[in-house]
């Protein structure tokens, strides 16, 4: 289906941008004994702001450090990158880091921007067609977990894939492992693909990652609340939960929450529910992984593992899969 602004939509969102998938969503985890919100929900118009900011927080070193190696090694990056080739990108956000890869590549490749948020997809296409007049720019509205329809003439073209911010760290390792064979699946015409990967390390560096001193991060993770009462019409009191993050080392893994400060019972699309003083709502994983545990998960997968490149402080990796059927 086509979208006003040009893009495409993924089917499934189309029928009332998926408000009942939200209340759904937001009714099923709160009514589990151990309360959980889908993270796929932050990204809002509002949430898609407060990331942005995240991205640029002096604690939050993953993003300025995938752009330092994707600066370092563009050239090596896209070096294999055929002229008729489709870049995708899985949750392109602003696409600033996709800018970088965009200077090596030949002029005649075609950006699929993939992301949830058409005001963040509208921007980005906007800022590119300024900066690269002759690049072919096809948005996708929709989140890339669901299936993806290229338009005809793109269909049997090489693909390479763009899945940087360490977003395949918000899935378990499980469901990692699921979403990493749809995109070989998706990418196997000549495919190959770049992940980003956020590496283990102390848990304080990765803690204040989470925490931020300006409050930025706790604006990101309250605002699924706030979207609750937009969009569901509730009445919660957002002030009366805070922001937590933690880090669970056995897991490997940066968990956030949402803690109810005190008591309270709030009503959601006419239901009822009940928070203790300090109960948790599970918002958000965040796994770190070291290089050969990612290498690992991918060759589950199916990929083959190709270069991988770091920083040199080894706080963030960046991965070359590679279809078998490409090599
Ligand atoms: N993929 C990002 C990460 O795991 C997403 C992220 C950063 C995030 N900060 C967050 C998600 C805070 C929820 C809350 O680093």
């Amino acid at each position: 289906m086509k979208h006003p602004t040009g893009s495409i939509r993924i089917s499934e969102q189309a029928d009332g941008d998926g408000l009942l998938d939200f209340e759904d969503a937001v009714v099923d985890g709160l009514s589990k004994v151990r309360k959980s919100l889908p993270c796929r929900f932050f990204y809002d118009e509002r949430g898609s702001q407060l990331f942005e900011a995240i991205t640029l927080l002096p604690e939050y070193y993953p993003t300025r450090t995938e752009i330092e190696i994707l600066r370092e090694h563009a050239d090596e990056i896209v070096a294999s990158i055929p002229g008729n080739a489709v870049l995708l990108e899985f949750g392109s956000g602003s696409s600033t880091k996709t800018e970088i890869l965009l200077e090596h590549c030949p002029p005649t490749v075609t950006y699929v921007p993939i992301d949830v948020s058409p005001s963040a997809l509208a921007e980005a296409r906007q800022r590119l067609a300024r900066r690269f007049p002759a690049l072919t720019v096809t948005p996708v509205i929709g989140s890339f977990t669901d299936p993806i329809d290229l338009p005809p003439t793109l269909r049997s073209r090489p693909r390479m894939g763009f899945f940087p911010g360490s977003t395949i760290g918000n899935w378990t390792p499980e469901e990692a492992l699921t979403l990493l064979r749809s995109l070989r699946d998706m990418l196997k015409v000549n495919g190959r693909m770049i992940v980003g990967v956020d590496l283990k390390k102390d848990a304080q560096t990765l803690v204040r990652a989470y925490n931020d001193s300006a409050g930025v991060t706790a604006a990101f993770n309250l605002n699924i609340l706030a979207r609750i009462n937009r969009e569901l019409g509730s009445a919660i009191d957002v002030a009366s939960f805070r922001h937590e993050a933690i880090y669970d080392p056995r897991q490997g893994r940066i968990e956030m929450h949402l803690v109810s400060i005190r008591e309270q019972t709030i009503g959601i699309c006419g239901r009822r529910f009940h928070f203790l003083a300090g109960e948790r709502v599970h918002t958000e994983n965040s796994y770190k992984y070291t290089v050969p545990e990612f290498q690992e998960l991918s060759r589950r997968a199916g990929w083959l593992t190709g270069s991988v490149w770091t920083d040199a402080g080894s706080q963030f990796s960046i991965h070359e899969l590679i279809s078998p059927a490409h090599a």
